[in-house]
């Protein structure tokens, strides 16, 4: 198992955690990588993707979870631009494009790039050699609903899933995408929307209510549903399932 994020230390205690619940059958490898430098990104993917798949590496199966992601800027979609010239908003939200849309959509093609031919090149006899490749996006709601004042963060969530939703669709032999909503969880993203000045009203209201209620999702169990889909691996490849859905 490899384990990308910017913070060595949340990275090694995910680490400590799969492997100990992996009780033995699982080895992980972190790496500290900023995903929004789309200038270090290919460079650095490509080492993680060549010391995972080596010469005389051999997998039955792959799994890709991209999880990595922002809000960007919040606010009514037409304060994400400015002419003051000190503070024109561009470099935040290229920061969130680059990380939530080209980054992984780049990241997504990759790793399905190292593990499969393109689809017109696999003939039937080689299909038992190759490994079974599955991409997950990790999804949202916004990806389909047009939340007021999370503009930017719905934008790159809508292109991210179709992005997905071509690869799910183009790539036939050995692989199949999904993308995956999680829910309302209980993160410092949504932390972040419980306490945000900018946000919609009704939202922060539906943010407040919903942590007052118990309403958030643990990430442990919204990882649990995820490994169920996985394994079941019943879902149409390119499709957007939502914890609720399941
Ligand atoms: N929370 C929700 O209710 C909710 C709902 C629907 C979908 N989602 C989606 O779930 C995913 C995870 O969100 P979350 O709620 O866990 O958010 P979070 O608490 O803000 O965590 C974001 C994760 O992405 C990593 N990350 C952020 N920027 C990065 C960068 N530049 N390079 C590498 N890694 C980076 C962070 O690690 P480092 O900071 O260490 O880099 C962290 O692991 C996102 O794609 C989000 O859109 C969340």
């Amino acid at each position: 198992m490899v384990l990308i994020s910017r913070s060595g230390g949340p990275l090694r205690e995910a680490a400590r955690m799969a492997e100990e619940r992996g009780c033995g059958a699982v080895t992980t490898r972190c790496h500290e990588m900023d995903l929004s430098d789309l200038d270090a990104v290919p460079d650095e993917f490509r080492s993680v993707l060549e010391s995972s798949s080596g010469a005389d590496a051999r997998y039955d199966s792959c799994l890709l979870v991209n999880n990595a992601g922002s809000l960007g800027p919040v606010g009514l979609a037409p304060s994400i631009s400015s002419f003051d010239e000190m503070n024109n908003n561009m470099q935040e939200l290229r920061r969130a494009v680059d990380l939530n849309f080209t980054s992984s959509i780049w990241i997504s093609a990759a790793f399905t790039n190292t593990f499969l031919p393109s689809s017109s090149k696999i003939c039937a006899s080689m299909t038992a050699q190759l490994p079974l490749v599955r991409v997950i996006n990790i999804s949202s709601l916004c990806a389909l609903v047009p939340f007021p004042t999370m503009s930017i963060y719905c934008a790159t969530k809508a292109g991210r899933d179709m992005f997905h939703g071509v690869l799910g669709k183009e790539q036939k032999q050995n692989f199949k995408a999904l993308n995956y909503a999680p829910g309302l969880c209980d993160t410092q993203m949504s932390q972040y929307l419980a306490n945000c000045s900018v946000l919609d009203n009704e939202l922060h209201e539906y943010y407040v209510t919903s942590k007052g209620e118990d309403k958030w999702i643990q990430p442990e169990e919204t990882a649990k549903k995820l490994v169920r889909i996985i394994t079941m691996d019943e879902y149409e490849s390119g499709s957007h399932v939502d914890y609720w859905d399941v």
